[in-house]
């Protein structure tokens, strides 16, 4: 595997694999690699011949009170999980390499960047809009691959891709889980043990929400209460919102008709965790 770390080095490498031929799986990261990250440079693998993925903690993604300084860094065991799935290539800038002095430039997607993550986080959906429209730029990939765990920013970047005319495919890959149901995250690493416990709270929410569901309960109203009441059960979790919007287009819908999204973020200590279910969707989304 090829570790680059400058865009000069990133673009000779791509236009050395467009010569061969290659098509170009693109899984961007910012590292702290897990299972999930692992699914979706599997699904790259399976679908292009050559996967490169990216880390970079993007700053600008970051709020002034959040965990950028703190976010979990782990470049050599990344280097080798990332080379254990066969990645091609591994994009590593520094900072100053993808924002040089007197960088001015962002990315901003309107409308669905005002709720959930987007209206708790302000700002956050700009700085992920502008580092991977860089990302695409430096790698021009086939197709890009991003997990359905962060169901938002998913929505955020098709829309982005679509209405800039990104010559790429984005193809999202379903939510990989522990075994006891807490969905994989490089936070998870934050969680004391107590916390780790609570946030089962998350998953379990989503479980009875889908039972209900299946149960034929549509009202988006008993459905946020099942939930409320559910994670009210944890003392140590501090929600910052449970919501229920139609799917994909996040409209505000007093009954579930179609698809709908459940999303959930809630704070354990001080980690914030997010989850997600696609109700009236396909299966495996859950
Ligand atoms: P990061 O949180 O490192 O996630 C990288 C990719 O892995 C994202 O597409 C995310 O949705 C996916 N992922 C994380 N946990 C997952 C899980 N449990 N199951 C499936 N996929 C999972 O998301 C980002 O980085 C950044 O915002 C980024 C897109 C790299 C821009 O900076």
């Amino acid at each position: 595997m090829k570790i680059i770390e400058t865009i000069a080095e990133m673009r000779q490498f791509v236009r050395e694999q467009r010569g061969a031929g290659k098509t170009i799986g693109f899984v961007p990261t910012m590292g702290a690699l897990h299972q999930g990250h692992q699914e979706l440079f599997h699904k790259a693998g399976e679908r292009c011949d050559i996967v490169v993925a990216s880390i970079f903690v993007n700053p600008m993604q970051f709020g002034v009170n959040e965990d950028l300084a703190a976010y979990p860094r782990d470049s050599e065991g990344d280097a080798r999980k990332a080379a254990a799935v066969g990645v091609a290539a591994l994009f590593l800038p520094r900072v100053e390499e993808m924002y040089p002095t007197g960088y001015a430039t962002q990315v901003d997607v309107l409308g669905i960047t005002d709720l959930l993550c987007g209206k708790s986080r302000p700002g956050h959906f700009r700085g992920v809009a502008t580092v991977v429209t860089k990302l695409f730029n430096i790698v021009q990939p086939d197709v890009a691959f991003f997990g359905q765990k962060d169901a938002q920013q998913v929505l955020v970047l098709k829309r982005m891709a679509a209405d800039l005319n990104m010559a790429l495919e984005i193809e999202v890959v379903p939510i990989v889980r522990e075994a006891d149901g807490l969905a994989l995250s490089s936070r998870n690493a934050y969680l004391n043990a107590k916390e780790r416990q609570a946030a089962l709270s998350l998953s379990r929410s989503l479980a009875l929400a889908k039972q209900e569901f299946a149960a034929g309960r549509r009202s988006v109203q008993e459905l946020k209460q099942l939930i409320l009441e559910e994670l009210s059960k944890e003392t140590l979790a501090v929600i910052d919102y449970v919501e229920v919007y139609s799917y994909p287009d996040l409209a505000k819908t007093e009954t579930v008709a179609g698809q709908a999204i459940v999303a959930l973020a809630v704070r354990f200590g001080a980690t914030r965790l997010i989850d997600n279910l696609i109700l009236g969707g396909t299966e495996g989304c859950y």
